[in-house]
């Protein structure tokens, strides 16, 4: 990174735990010494917080690098983990899911309730003639079925493909074929912004000349009409609600496919990404654990995400019922029937750790500061973010607005990849810095390394690589391992500055500030190329977003003569603000001051909305179609693909 850039990250705003929080933390400080002391001793550790039906008898097998095995020779099941275990120990009675749908209308499911319906959808789909290793599609809406349905996969040992519910039946169709799923399990619709929505109907159109499917299984959640083709399609509450609710968890091995989650991909084919059981389980349960600082008799959590991305398989799923959690499931968007609904819920449920996104949080801070402040949100003692870097005004917002100056922020990095947590505050331990996501979490070898793998020093700029093998590493892409080796271990692959080791390529990039803690950069892809400087989109982004004329705000670098690429950003004004020309000079002097000259951004425009991907990271690449005024690639993963047209029609030439 560039010597003029040097500055956006002295940051001097520090947030230490809250004395209470730090002195009943469920992890302190010791854990870091801990795990760099003992390796996966550590984690052996952490994977006795779950039930073995078998012990293992080796932590690690990494004698064929760079695929894991993790746990080696154990047996457990997930689902009797995340439920029979609790309801075993007398939690039968306890919430696992207070259920908001989008309407309004509302569910509560106890421990005992949900181990039931797990049983029954077990039954169920054993019936089908689903056996272990069988694929499942589950292409649901944020419902409790969703997580009925992967607990049920994962309690026979089908590995479950869950595909988000507003993909369309060409992705859907793309992923069912990958994966040779021989059962889907879906609804007829869901709510979405108020409407129901149809699913059964992209179902139908994405089997049309599908092999593989069988059968597939119809939550009735919106009553609209459906189609139905008789011998292949049955109601879930013909065929799960009537079967028998006793059912026997066998055991499987740690290494057996859990599930698949294609990663959304920007052009290229998506990647089926296969998680394993063991190793996946004990680091999504230790993680929200220690991350959240879950105290299962008092907390009542609640994550944001769509049970669709590795969000929801982690930390709605997997890693809450494994802990016991009490939690929230919300079924629509923020904005239904009102801009408070989010804040409205946590007042009602009196949620106490809250996960959610920058997207979001930018969102909600563009809507105002008043309407947070007409809810009570006492309730709340901590705050996660997770899915993008987090501007650090963002973060400041976060915390003043939604966590009343007092509950700690968690910025937790992670990929779909990874499975689980890697970077990110303990909540007890770390005096966090805005928009940092600070160190790696103990049993976690994270670093940052230049071109040619070797580690950068304190206040050095480079890509965040993985050094050391940790549980819930993807264990391969499905179906294509060179792919899984040419994508994440061969850019710093065994070989120069890796001293012979496997490394990890994220995909990110990252700077280490002078206390040694890191902040993420954003995609390598995003890293801009100014007059020989590497300047990342996500700082300039960070910046604007400093001034107070500016709600959100996206850069991309366009082709550019002189420099090589130019600077071009894409603003979200504030509301009430006006955005005349003194303004857009304001804001490029505004960057120059904040980050150096090198960054004035070339040409900035005012726009209404950003394009999004539907898990709402920031489409660049169409930005930059724009930018270089070429005719706009692949849409089809956009959240809103009117957004595009109104940006393109409102590029200027440059200046
Ligand atoms: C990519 C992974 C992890 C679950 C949701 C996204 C970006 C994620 C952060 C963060 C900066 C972040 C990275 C990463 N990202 N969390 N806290 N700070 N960037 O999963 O869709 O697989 O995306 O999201 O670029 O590589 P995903």
């Amino acid at each position: 990174m560039s010597e003029t850039l040097a500055n956006l990250l002295h940051e001097e705003r520090r947030f230490p735990p809250p004395a209470a929080l730090a002195a009943a933390a469920n992890v302190d400080a010791s854990a870091y010494a801990e795990a760099s002391a003992d390796g996966p001793a550590f984690w052996e550790r952490q994977a006795r917080r779950l039930h073995w039906h078998r012990p293992w008898t080796q932590a690690l097998d990494w004698s064929r690098p760079p695929f894991a095995r993790w746990f080696v020779g154990g047996q457990l099941n997930v689902a009797y983990n995340c439920l029979d275990r609790h309801v075993e120990a007398g939690h039968g009675d306890r919430v696992a899911i207070h259920w908001e749908g989008e309407p309004g209308d509302t569910r509560t499911l106890t421990y005992a309730d949900l181990h039931r319906a797990v049983c029954r959808a077990a039954n169920a789909l054993t019936d089908l003639g689903v056996a272990a290793g069988d694929r499942v599609a589950i292409y649901l809406p944020m419902i409790p079925e969703a997580a009925v349905a992967m607990l049920a996969c994962a309690r026979i040992g089908a590995t479950h493909s869950v595909v988000f519910g507003g993909f369309s039946a060409e992705s859907l169709r793309g992923r069912i074929d990958d994966a040779g799923a021989s059962v889907v399990i879906t609804a007829d619709g869901g709510y979405r912004r108020g409407k129901p929505s149809g699913l059964k109907a992209i179902v139908d159109e994405a089997l049309a000349g599908c092999a593989s499917v069988r059968h597939t299984l119809v939550v009735r959640r919106t009553g609209q009409r459906v189609d139905w083709v008789d011998g292949r399609d049955l109601w879930w509450h013909d065929t799960v609600e009537t079967a028998s609710d006793s059912h026997r968890a066998a055991a499987f091995d740690a290494e057996h496919p859990l599930f698949i989650l294609y990663t959304s991909g920007t052009t290229a084919k998506p990647k089926g990404i296969l998680h394993t059981t063991g190793g996946y389980l004990t680091q999504a349960a230790y993680t929200h654990h220690a991350v959240f600082d879950l105290k299962p008799d008092t907390d009542v959590y609640w994550c944001t995400a769509d049970i669709g991305w590795v969000t929801g398989h982690s930390y709605i799923v997997y890693g809450p019922l494994a802990n016991g959690a009490t939690q929230l499931m919300y079924e629509g968007t923020p904005d239904t029937p009102h801009r408070g609904r989010f804040w409205e819920l946590v007042e009602k449920y009196r949620v106490t750790l809250l996960y959610t996104a920058p997207t979001a949080i930018r969102t909600f801070a563009k809507w105002g500061d008043d309407v947070p402040a007409q809810f009570d949100l006492t309730s709340l003692r901590l705050l996660g973010s997770v899915g993008e870097p987090i501007n650090p005004e963002a973060w400041m917002w976060y915390r003043e607005h939604i966590g009343g100056n007092r509950a700690p922020v968690v910025d937790t990095w992670w990929q779909t990849e990874t499975g689980a947590m890697m970077i990110s505050p303990l909540p007890g331990v770390t005096a966090a810095k805005p928009g940092s996501a600070m160190r790696p979490l103990p049993g976690i070898g994270a670093d940052i390394v230049d071109d040619t793998g070797a580690s950068v020093p304190a206040g050095g700029g480079g890509f965040l690589v993985l050094r050391e093998p940790w549980p819930s590493m993807l264990r391969t892409i499905w179906g294509d391992d060179q792919r899984f080796l040419d994508t994440y271990w061969s850019r710093f692959g065994a070989g120069a500055g890796s001293g012979g080791d496997w490394v990890y390529f994220a995909g990110d990039g990252a700077k280490r500030d002078d206390d040694g803690d890191l902040w993420l950069l954003g995609r390598v892809d995003d890293v801009m190329l100014v007059s020989g400087h590497n300047i990342s989109t996500t700082e300039v982004e960070s910046a604007l977003v400093a001034h107070p004329a500016v709600a959100e705000a996206a850069v991309v670098g366009a082709t550019d003569p002189v420099t090589g690429q130019g600077i071009v950003a894409f603003a979200i004004p504030r509301g009430g603000v006006d955005g005349g020309p003194e303004l857009l000079a304001q804001l490029r002097e505004h960057v120059a001051r904040t980050l150096g000259p090198i960054a004035r951004p070339r040409q900035i425009m005012l726009v209404q909305e950003l394009p999004k991907t539907r898990s709402g990271k920031i489409m660049r690449r169409l930005l930059r179609d724009v930018a270089e005024r070429r005719s706009l690639g692949d849409v089809t993963t956009l959240q809103d693909s009117t957004v595009m047209d109104l940006i393109a029609a409102g590029m200027s030439a440059p200046a």
